[in-house]
């Protein structure tokens, strides 16, 4: 089995969940790999709002438009979102993919501690898929409040555990408030991965992306599919795809306001020599 850092973590460490998305694998996955999104969507209006979301306050939304760097790599790649923050600072926040269909990224639990999570968009179908969200502590226990994962809506307070289908739904609107949206939140969907899902799967299950014009916001989508396209090839010509290596077993994702000019990579340890094959 695939030994991910989180499937080495104790289970009083680990939260793990699923839940039913009705798009294909790839338009999931494509929206966890993009950091351009995150804090306007998932921003809140107002400090005092507990709904799940980054605070006004947050630096990731505080800062501009991303920079993105992908450092490809032989599982994939790992990316950086680099965001210039006032006249001195910069917002990194790195990321991997892990072929075929993993995310890795930092966050942190309802308690505040910081934690590394992702998701795997596993294809059902060519329509629909099962996302597994996992998230650990490498140094403490998660309560009970973690577990009901409010702040993301993938517990049971959203999903319905016998169905693992969402409560909020492209059916009933996602619940969406338009009060909560005048007063709270960017969406009025209550739930980060909520919102995902409802930008995901309201475009359509499989969205024709020969239409589309990609930028440099989309680089690290760029990237993926290349990556995708080529490890079909190497499949078909009878050799083994990116991912299938032990490489990806240790890593991490991070987030830090570093002063300007410092070199990002120092965030990133577990990136060994020799590891980054190419940086776009
Ligand atoms: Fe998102």
């Amino acid at each position: 089995m695939p030994q991910f850092a989180w499937t080495q973590a104790p289970e009083t460490h680990l939260h793990v969940t699923k839940v039913v998305q009705d798009c294909n694998w790839l338009q999931g996955l494509e929206g966890g790999i993009d950091t351009s999104h995150a804090p306007i969507m998932h921003r809140l209006l107002s400090e005092t709002s507990t709904r799940g979301g980054f605070k006004p306050s947050n630096p990731f939304v505080r800062g501009k438009a991303p920079r993105l760097v992908v450092d490809i790599t032989d599982y994939g790649y790992q990316y950086a979102g680099i965001r210039p923050l006032g006249e001195a600072e910069m917002h990194i926040r790195t990321y991997h993919f892990v072929m075929p269909f993993h995310q890795i990224r930092p966050s942190r639990s309802e308690s505040g501690v910081k934690l590394i999570a992702g998701h795997a968009w596993v294809p059902i179908d060519d329509e629909t898929t099962m996302v597994y969200n996992w998230a650990y502590s490498p140094t403490e226990a998660l309560t009970e409040t973690d577990r009901l994962e409010r702040g993301l809506g993938n517990g049971p307070v959203h999903v319905d555990p016998a169905t693992f289908r969402s409560r909020a739904n492209r059916a009933n609107n996602y619940l969406l408030d338009r009060t909560v949206q005048r007063n709270e939140s960017y969406t009025g969907i209550d739930g980060i991965n909520v919102q995902d899902r409802a930008i995901q799967e309201s475009m359509g299950r499989v969205v024709d992306r020969s239409k589309e014009h990609l930028g440099p916001a989309d680089k690290a989508i760029i990237q993926a599919r290349k990556l995708l396209r080529q490890a079909v090839k190497t499949v078909e010509a009878g050799g083994s795809p990116d991912g299938t290596g032990p490489s990806y077993y240790t890593l991490h994702a991070h987030e830090e306001v570093l002063p300007n000019g410092t070199d990002w990579r120092q965030i990133t340890p577990e990136m060994r020599e020799g590891m980054i094959l190419q940086t776009v």
